[in-house]
């Protein structure tokens, strides 16, 4: 089937891509010239593991294809994925422009039946807006469809998700557009066998939000709990496996750390609350969520200051720059919030990151950036470990000691075992643990 994704960036390149994987004939449009003009020379504009050897699979096989133009692409297909971007407002609430704009222009130039389907996150209701925002500008009375199709991709393993998810989810109105979803997610559902959920639009949309504001909570829980460990001298670990056996409640999603970044937790939190403001409800619950997930980063501050005493003038390396492993992606991410509090503090830096050094490069210009891992610990008075990136954990401890000015470690990560770290000369703390 041919299907048209507007939006091409860490969502909508990987699910057009892999739509184009499992054999429809997909055109990703997106607004930024730049990105599509090197995704027409087969740059990748993100990092995503196996993205890239994907895209240059499916142009050649002209399954995949790229455009600026929404009227080219409301022409090219029946089924029209909206994947923009759908980035905090200034009171946390989701700010919906860029999706009102694709609905108005999909309507400009519609001229037979479409399903437009929401797979970027949109606050529950977005559906019904939508609706009304095509049906004002279309020029004629052409039936349509609004659907919401949640994604539920992990950046950093996005394809796997694409390819092997836990459930589908769509919300649908008509026969047409459900008819219409299950053909386009058939080679998905025959090969991983997973759930494919049928509700009404409103659901779907909630049923995005609650799932990340759920996962943010556990993470926070733990988070919570293992202030408590600190406290109590238990290890937070110890207790996280003791918890995750349960298959109740289940290991993952159980690691303390400096606490949860992204485009998404962040932003969907903020916009689940500020949703059932909106709708009269007091969501006391997440609110809490995010303010452990803020106070954890200013924990580890304190812990550095504890430190470090005098923070002006030491160099602090950090190793991590990405909001999690194996994603170029720095929005939210811890080490933002960081290095602008060591920065006012006028510590000297030094930067390590395999894949977002770049990104970060963008709005740091003007700090230290070191390829190699021991080169950027050496001579440090602290090292800052904020991802836990595989090449982290291979290091050679001996060495890294050898090279830093004190060998004082403080790990938001978790990366580390504490009394490993000791036997080999390191001051080493970390998250909920001795
Ligand atoms: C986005 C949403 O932010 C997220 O809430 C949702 O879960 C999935 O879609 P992401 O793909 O990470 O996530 O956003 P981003 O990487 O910013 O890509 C959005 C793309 O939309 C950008 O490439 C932007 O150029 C494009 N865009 C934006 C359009 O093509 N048209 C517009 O009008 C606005
Ligand atoms: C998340 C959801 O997992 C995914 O389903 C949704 O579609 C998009 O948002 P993502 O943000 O890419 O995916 O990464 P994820 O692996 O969920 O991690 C999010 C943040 O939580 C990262 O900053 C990570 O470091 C942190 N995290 C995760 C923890 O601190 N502890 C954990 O145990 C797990």
């Amino acid at each position: 089937m041919k299907i048209t994704v507007v939006g091409t960036g860490y969502v909508g390149l990987v699910t057009g891509t892999c739509f184009a994987e499992i054999g429809h004939e997909v055109l990703c449009v997106d607004i930024d010239e730049r990105k599509i003009n090197m995704l027409r020379k087969l740059q990748m504009p993100i990092y995503e593991p196996g993205l890239e050897d994907l895209v240059k699979k499916n142009v050649a096989a002209k399954r995949l294809n790229f455009s600026t133009s929404v009227k080219e692409g409301t022409e090219f297909a029946e089924v029209i994925f909206i994947a923009v971007g759908t980035p905090p407002g200034a009171r946390g609430e989701a700010n919906l422009s860029y999706v009102e704009q694709v609905g108005r222009k999909v309507a400009e130039y519609m001229t037979s039946y479409r399903l437009l389907v929401e797979k970027s996150t949109v606050p529950a209701n977005t559906g019904g807006e939508l609706k009304r925002a095509v049906t004002k500008y279309l020029r004629a009375d052409i039936d349509f469809d609004v659907a919401s199709n949640p994604e539920f991709l992990r950046e950093g393993s996005a394809i796997e998700d694409a390819f092997s998810p836990d459930r589908i989810v769509v919300g649908v109105e008509s026969e047409r557009a459900s008819k219409l979803l299950r053909e386009i997610y058939d080679p998905v559902i025959k090969k991983s066998g997973c759930a494919f959920l049928e509700m009404s639009v409103t659901s779907a949309e909630l049923t995005k939000h609650a799932s990340n504001s759920f996962l943010a909570m556990k993470i926070s829980y733990i988070n919570a709990v293992s202030r408590i460990c600190e406290l109590a001298g238990a290890d937070v670990e110890e207790v996280a496996r003791g918890m995750g056996l349960d298959k109740r409640i289940g290991p993952r999603f159980l690691n303390a750390g400096i606490g949860f970044g992204g485009s998404c937790f962040p932003k969907d939190v903020d916009a689940f609350v500020h949703l059932a403001d909106r709708l009269g409800y007091n969501f006391e619950l997440l609110k809490e969520v995010q303010h452990i997930n803020k106070t954890q980063r200013e924990l580890l501050m304190k812990k550095i200051q504890h430190e470090l005493w005098v923070v002006q003038d030491k160099t602090v390396a950090i190793f991590g720059l990405a909001f999690k492993p194996e994603t170029d992606d720095i929005r939210e991410a811890p080490s933002l919030y960081v290095v602008s509090q060591l920065l006012e503090s006028k510590a000297k830096l030094k930067l390590w990151d395999p894949v977002a050094e770049s990104n970060f490069k963008e709005q740091y210009p003007q700090l230290e950036y070191h390829p190699d891992l021991l080169d950027c610990a050496k001579g440090a008075d602290l090292l800052l470990i904020l991802t836990e990136w595989p090449q982290v954990k291979a290091l050679d401890l001996i060495k890294l000691r050898d090279v830093m000015a004190c060998p004082v470690i403080i790990d938001g990560r978790n990366v580390f075992d504490p009394e490993k770290m000791r036997k080999l000369g390191f001051t080493y703390h970390s998250i909920g643990r001795k």
